[in-house]
C-alpha cells in the first residue's frame, strides 16, 4: 500500500477537521491549537512543554570524583551504555524528521517536532556528561564504541536497518515498521541502561549522571505515549494494514528487541555489578516488553513476567520523588532573559 509524502504549501488542503488523517491526508499544514482532531495532543503538548530542562543545570562535580573510583566493570558498563544511548538519541534526532514528513495531521507534526528537539537535548546532555567527567581522548573513545564493539553495532543495526528500509522503500507497511522500531527503541532499548544508572545512584555513585538520565527518561515516557497513540490511530484509520499476520510481525519485532536488550544487558552488566544480575535484567526487560505490547493492544509475550521485579527503578525514575541536594526541582521557571547583543 502506498504512502504519500505530505504536501508543503497546499492551499487546496482539507480544512475540515474530520478529514484529518495521521498519514495520507490532504493537509494544509496549518497549526491550530483550538481545533484538534486528535485531542490527546493537548495533554501531550502541555506535559512535554512542562518537562523542559537544561542539562548544564545539573551539577556533575561529584560524578567527576566518582568516575575515577568506579570499579573496572562499572566503568566499562558506564562507558558502553553511554555510547549506546548517545547513538540512539542521535539517530532519533535524525530520523524523526523522516517520519514527520509523512504525517499529515498538523497537531501530530507539532508533537514530533518537540520530540526531535528533546532528542537533540538528550544528545547534548551526553556531550555535557562526557565533557565533565572524561578527558578528550576518553570522550572520543566512548563516542565511537558503537562502531567498533560488535555487539553494540549489531543491536544498533536492527533499528537502523528498519529506519533505512522505510527510506529506501516508502510503503505503508515500512512506515508502520519504522514507527514500531521507534517505539521499541524508546520503550525497550533504553531500559537496561536507565536501570544501570539508577543502580549506580542507589549505590551512592554518579548522582548527577542519574539525574540527567532521570530527565531523559521522563522525556522518553512522553515519546512512548506519543508513539503509542500514533500506532493506535494508524490502526483505527488503516485496519486493512493491521492483519493478523502483520500484527504477528510487530509482536516478533518486540520479541527481537527484548532479546537484544537482554543479551546486551548480560554482556555489558552481567553479574559483575553490585545490585544487578543477569536474572534481574532478563525479568525486568521481559516485564517492560509486556507493558509495551499491552499498551498498543497486542498480546503479551511473557505472561509469567507481569510484575515489576525491580520497583526501585520506578522510584529512581520519578523526578518528583527523588530530591537531590544540588538540583532544585523547578517546573516552568526556565524562561531566562539573556541580553541579546543587537548587531543588526
Ligand atoms: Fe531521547
Ligand atoms: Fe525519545
Amino acid at each position: 500500500m502506498e504512502i504519500t509524502k505530505k504536501p508543503l504549501f497546499n492551499e487546496l488542503g482539507d480544512t475540515e477537521i474530520s478529514k484529518k488523517r495521521i498519514v495520507n491526508g490532504n493537509t494544509t499544514n496549518l497549526n491550530d491549537f483550538n481545533n484538534m482532531k486528535y485531542t490527546w495532543v493537548s495533554d501531550w503538548y502541555r506535559q512535554a512543554m512542562n518537562n523542559f530542562w537544561i542539562p548544564e543545570e545539573i551539577n556533575l562535580s561529584q560524578d567527576l570524583k566518582d568516575y575515577k573510583k568506579l570499579s573496572k566493570n562499572e566503568k566499562t558498563a558506564y562507558d558502553k551504555i553511554l555510547s549506546f544511548l548517545i547513538f540512539l538519541d542521535s539517530i532519533q534526532t535524525a530520523n524523526l524528521g523522516n517520519i514527520n514528513s509523512y504525517v499529515t495531521a498538523s497537531e501530530v507534526n507539532l508533537c514530533l517536532t518537540i520530540q526531535a528537539f528533546q532528542e537533540a537535548l538528550h544528545s547534548q546532555s551526553y556531550s555535557y556528561m562526557l565533557d565533565s567527567i572524561c578527558s578528550p581522548e576518553e570522550r572520543n573513545e566512548i563516542l565511537f564504541q558503537w562502531k567498533d564493539d560488535e555487539i553494540l553495532l549489531g543491536r544498533n543495526k536492527f533499528i537502523g536497518d528498519l529506519y533505512n528500509r522505510f527510506l529506501e522503500n516508502e510503503t505503508m507497511h515500512n512506515f508502520v515498521r519504522a514507527v514500531m522500531a521507534n517505539y521499541i527503541l524508546e520503550g525497550v532499548y533504553f531500559y537496561s541502561g536507565f536501570m544501570f544508572f539508577y543502580n549506580l545512584e542507589r549505590n551512592g555513585k554518579m548522582p548527577g549522571s542519574a539525574q540527567e538520565i532521570r530527565y531523559i527518561n521522563r522525556d522518553e515516557n512522553t515519546h512512548l505515549w506519543l508513539f503509542k497513540n500514533i500506532i493506535l490511530e494508524l490502526k483505527t484509520e488503516n485496519p486493512e494494514i493491521f492483519t493478523e499476520e502483520f500484527e504477528k510481525e510487530l509482536v516478533d519485532m518486540v520479541k527481537t528487541g527484548v532479546e537484544n536488550e537482554i543479551a546486551w544487558g548480560h554482556y555489558v552488566i552481567g553479574n559483575n555489578i553490585e545490585g544487578m544480575n543477569k536474572t534481574l535484567i532478563e525479568n525486568y526487560i521481559k516485564y517492560i516488553g509486556n507493558l509495551r505490547l499491552r499498551s498498543i493492544g497486542l498480546e503479551i509475550l511473557y505472561p509469567e513476567h507481569t510484575e515489576n521485579p525491580a520497583p526501585w527503578v520506578d522510584v529512581h525514575a520519578d523526578a518528583n520523588q527523588v530530591k537531590t541536594d544540588f538540583f532544585e526541582a523547578r517546573s516552568t521557571a526556565y524562561a531566562k532573559a539573556t541580553a541579546l547583543v543587537d548587531d543588526l
